[in-house]
């Protein structure tokens, strides 16, 4: 079942669940993200509920939206994380999050975030290289424990999606090579201060079609039966994250419960406990960036929208040339216009949508940026000393501000003349 859509319009004015963005806009001012609790919950539900078959953990990735709240909601309703750096470790465990139920993904782990996951007691580690292995091995032995690990493969599975995303082939920096892997295990299997658990893999990012990751998901159990086949026991499977979401309307997504039955199904008797990292299909749509027009402006040949949010705030566009809707917070019957939606930032790059058809919007209305909830405030910046926007969860008819817009203070903090 299709996950709702947790803004809709009541009487021309768009509520995120039951509460009216025009009463947070006036509150907590603009720009400024809206998430919805709902909206959350139900699309990680959908991934928990579609692995019931066999034993799992929904580790959330953290980098989509690292918000306390959204982490302390998700832990509460049984997620795991996936964590790329010590300072998502720290959040999740600020969260309330039990560490035993964190995994730590990345190429460049330094030996200061391995020990912090090791004194914390992480679920697991996936190794990146051999190197890599050697040095938590090390690490884990001046602190007199066993790291638990799984290497991460590189299935060289192509995933059409943006360049920048994509990781699972051989041009990509990620994991090891499928065909060295059960030699690596044999080598990793004599550092005494290691637990060999299982492998990952995660192949990209924004999958409109999940065939590659189950693809993906074939040549990994095929390589759990062969290092199994060596005399290894192979515990754990993590098949990464990487579903799509739909960010133009009308784009067709596959359904996250169904995708994540169809993991479960290929797992199933393989005596594996399996592991999924979702980040953006439990977020993205759960959120929005609100803002409010400042200027109309026209030139000979274009018309722009100038609004208050800008691409420190959400830089998706300008870096991956990626699609935003951008709906009117109002409903008007006037005609729509044809216009760039740029921010106040002195780059041409600074635009939320390009040549779009748009409501007829003047200085002061209201526009909500749509699925604005995955890599949008993560990613946002101080770019022009402009302070970041504040972070509001919506529960019901019900709201709250759960990060302060940033100040001047903040903007110096640590600075010294
Ligand atoms: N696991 C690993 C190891 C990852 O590298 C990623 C994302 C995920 C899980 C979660 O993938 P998801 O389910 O969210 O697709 N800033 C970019 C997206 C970068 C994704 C990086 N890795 C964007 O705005 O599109």
């Amino acid at each position: 079942m299709t996950p709702v859509n947790p803004f809709q319009y009541r009487d021309g004015v768009l509520h995120c669940e039951q509460v009216d963005l025009t009463e947070i806009a006036r509150r907590a001012g603009t720009p400024c993200y809206v998430y919805s609790r709902a909206g959350i919950l139900e699309r990680f539900r959908a991934y928990d509920e579609g692995l019931s078959e066999v034993p799992h953990l929904v580790c959330y990735a953290v980098k989509a939206n690292s918000n306390l709240a959204v982490l302390a909601l998700l832990a509460q309703a049984g997620a795991g994380f996936d964590i790329v750096s010590g300072g998502e470790l720290y959040r999740v465990r600020q969260a309330g999050a039990p560490a035993s139920r964190v995994v730590f993904s990345g190429v460049g782990k330094t030996a200061e975030e391995i020990e912090y996951a090791l004194a914390e007691g992480i679920h697991s580690f996936n190794a990146e290289s051999e190197e890599e292995l050697h040095l938590i091995d090390a690490l884990a032995a001046r602190r007199g424990v066993k790291a638990r690990v799984a290497l991460r493969i590189n299935p060289d599975i192509p995933a059409e999606t943006h360049p920048y995303i994509a990781t699972g082939t051989r041009e990509h920096k990620f994991g090891l090579d499928a065909a060295q892997a059960p030699a690596i295990w044999q080598r990793a299997q004599r550092l005494k201060n290691l637990s060999l658990e299982g492998l990952s893999c995660h192949i990209g990012s924004q999958l409109l079609d999940p065939a590659p990751i189950l693809a993906a998901a074939d040549v990994m159990l095929e390589l759990v039966r062969s290092i199994r086949q060596a005399g290894y026991p192979v515990r754990t499977l993590d098949l990464g994250g990487g579903l799509g979401v739909a960010y133009r309307p009308g784009e067709s997504t596959p359904d996250i419960a169904q995708f994540a039955a169809q993991l479960a199904r290929k797992v199933a008797g393989a005596d594996l406990f399996l592991i999924v990292e979702p980040g953006r299909s439990i977020v993205a749509e759960a959120g929005v960036l609100l803002t409010r027009v400042l200027y109309r402006k026209r030139t000979d040949s274009k018309e722009f929208v100038v609004v208050d949010a800008a691409m420190n705030d959400l830089i998706r566009p300008a870096l991956y040339q990626s699609h935003h809707e951008i709906w009117p917070v109002h409903l008007s019957a006037r005609p729509e216009i044809l216009a760039d939606v740029v921010g106040p930032v002195c780059e041409t790059g600074d635009y939320l949508a390009r040549d779009r058809r748009l409501a007829n919007v003047l200085p002061g209305d209201l526009l909500a940026v749509a699925t604005a909830g995955a890599y949008a405030f993560v990613a946002a910046s101080n770019y022009n000393s402009r302070l970041r926007p504040p972070e509001v969860l919506v529960e019901g008819d019900r709201w709250r501000i759960v990060r302060a817009r940033e100040s001047y203070e903040d903007l110096i903090r640590g600075e010294t003349i």
